[in-house]
């Protein structure tokens, strides 16, 4: 028998690459998708305290959270002078505002009279100042303090000093960005390749159609993990097999804080059992839009399902949203192209599924999480933004199928995605072994996380 080195096997399928160039459209393709960035990062057990320890959780709150970037609202969030969004990760509640002159800022969502939240947990809307409930200290809109009742027993007080405490705020695609460390890294260097690789996906032009949190009875790394990799699919999704590339997805590591999971579309899984044809694997998809489609659902003689379903993407864009993405590869049309930023921030950039999911811890509980997920296609053809859709809010054990407007398909991916997460939860203070056994390559991203984890919790804690 012989020895390869470990993370060099691979499944014997057609991957990722080889599928592209048969597409034969590698001129079309952008440079990032043309390359891969595997590096083996070890085999040792992750150990299963991270996912129930409170000593663990805490590490997290006290270090990690607080160093890192993370996505809290869309700027259409907070489009118009006056607009604030309040986003809450493990007791902390920051409140972002869009100030008189248009400039976004975030603060600790805390009065600096007695700590009265300046804001209910979790809301949004529109203010003209910063008002404390509880005796009426304001703020303006920028964080400087406007209004102290009875100044004359605050002597002690300088008004001009008492501005409300800011955390920084960064943007990238729409997206804002908070992080509590004024020491940590810029927004654009943590992000690394990302906004390079989602240039064309132009995530800044997109408007928020469907906005789902969940609640899940699982540690928030539990959760997240379960979107990593494609390994999953044959036990959990099995009626995606015969149209979705799975074993053979791509695992690619850039910096610490990026990863992605590059995955085959309109392709049957080298783990499908069942007759499979070029018509059955565009007929598995697309179900729910059969009746308006017609021929264009059709594959000609020796053409390609991926083919068929990338032009079909095309022309639905373009009469969606007016836009011309004839240029565009198979590959961008289809594949999922799904990129990690740590801690919690997944982008999709195929405008065939436009999701963006983040994961937190659900209060202070390491059993406990919640789970984001957004649908942001492309602002309509007339240009206008609609209005950010309502946050639909499921218990653990309500479906995705009973939200309004899921795709049911859809719906069912994610129930049976989330379904596995009581169980493995669960199994954390049961299994008789001190650690996960992850796959040299096809777990290789929630190693990453874990290691980036460590250098993090690692770090005292931030003032
Ligand atoms: S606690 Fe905010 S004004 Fe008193
Ligand atoms: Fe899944």
């Amino acid at each position: 028998m012989t020895h390869i080195a470990p993370g060099v096997a691979r499944c014997p399928a057609d991957s990722v690459q080889d599928v592209l160039r048969a597409d034969g459209d590698t001129d079309r393709q952008p440079e990032a998708y043309k390359t891969e960035s595997y590096r083996f990062l070890g085999d040792e057990d992750i150990d299963f305290a991270r996912f129930t320890s409170p000593e663990f959780f805490q590490k997290e709150a006290e270090s990690m959270w607080p160093r890192t970037w993370q996505w809290a609202c869309r700027e259409e969030h907070i489009a118009e002078p006056g607009d604030y969004y309040v986003y809450e990760v493990v007791g902390k509640s920051i409140l972002i505002t869009r100030t008189e002159e248009g400039e976004i800022k975030a603060f600790y969502n805390a009065c600096l009279h007695r700590g009265t939240k300046l804001k209910p947990a979790n809301s949004e809307g529109f203010t003209h100042e910063l008002a404390c409930p509880f005796h009426g200290w304001s703020w303006q809109l920028d964080g400087k303090l406007k209004h102290l009742p009875c100044a004359w027993d605050f002597p002690h007080v300088d008004q001009e000093k008492f501005a409300l405490p800011q955390v920084r705020v960064g943007t990238w695609g729409g997206f804002v960005f908070i992080n509590m460390d004024p020491n940590a890294p810029s927004l654009e260097e943590y992000l690394g390749p990302l906004p390079a690789h989602a240039k064309a996906a132009a995530m800044e032009n997109r408007y928020i159609a469907m906005h789902v949190e969940k609640e899940l009875p699982c540690n928030w790394k539990t959760a997240m993990e379960a979107f990593m990799e494609s390994y999953h699919l044959v036990a959990t999704h099995p009626q995606l097999l015969i149209a979705n590339g799975d074993i053979n997805t791509q695992y690619d590591i850039y910096n610490d804080h990026v990863n992605r999971l590059f995955a085959l579309t309109g392709v049957s899984s080298p783990n499908f059992k069942g007759e499979s044809s070029e018509q059955k694997i565009l007929d598995s998809m697309l179900l729910g839009d059969r009746a308006t489609l017609g021929d264009r659902l059709t594959v000609p003689d020796n053409g390609r399902a991926r083919h068929v379903m990338a032009q079909y993407f095309k022309d639905l864009v373009r009469e969606q949203s007016g836009l011309d993405m004839e240029s565009r590869s198979t590959s961008e049309m289809i594949d999922t192209l799904q990129y990690f930023v740590f801690p919690n921030g997944f982008f999709f950039l195929a405008l065939s599924f436009p999701i963006i999911y983040r994961f937190r811890p659900l209060g202070l509980d390491p059993n406990q999480s919640l789970f984001d997920l957004l649908v942001l296609p492309p602002i309509p053809a007339s240009g206008e933004r609609p209005l950010p859709a309502e946050r639909v809010r499921l218990t653990a054990d309500e479906s995705y199928t009973t939200v309004p407007g899921m795709d049911e398909a859809i719906g069912i991916v994610f129930d049976q995605d989330t379904g596995n997460l009581r169980a493995q939860q669960e199994g954390f203070t049961t299994v008789k072994k001190r650690g996960m056994t992850l796959a040299n390559y096809q777990e290789v991203r929630i190693r990453h996380m874990h290691q980036t984890l460590d250098k993090y919790v690692a770090m005292p804690p931030l003032d």
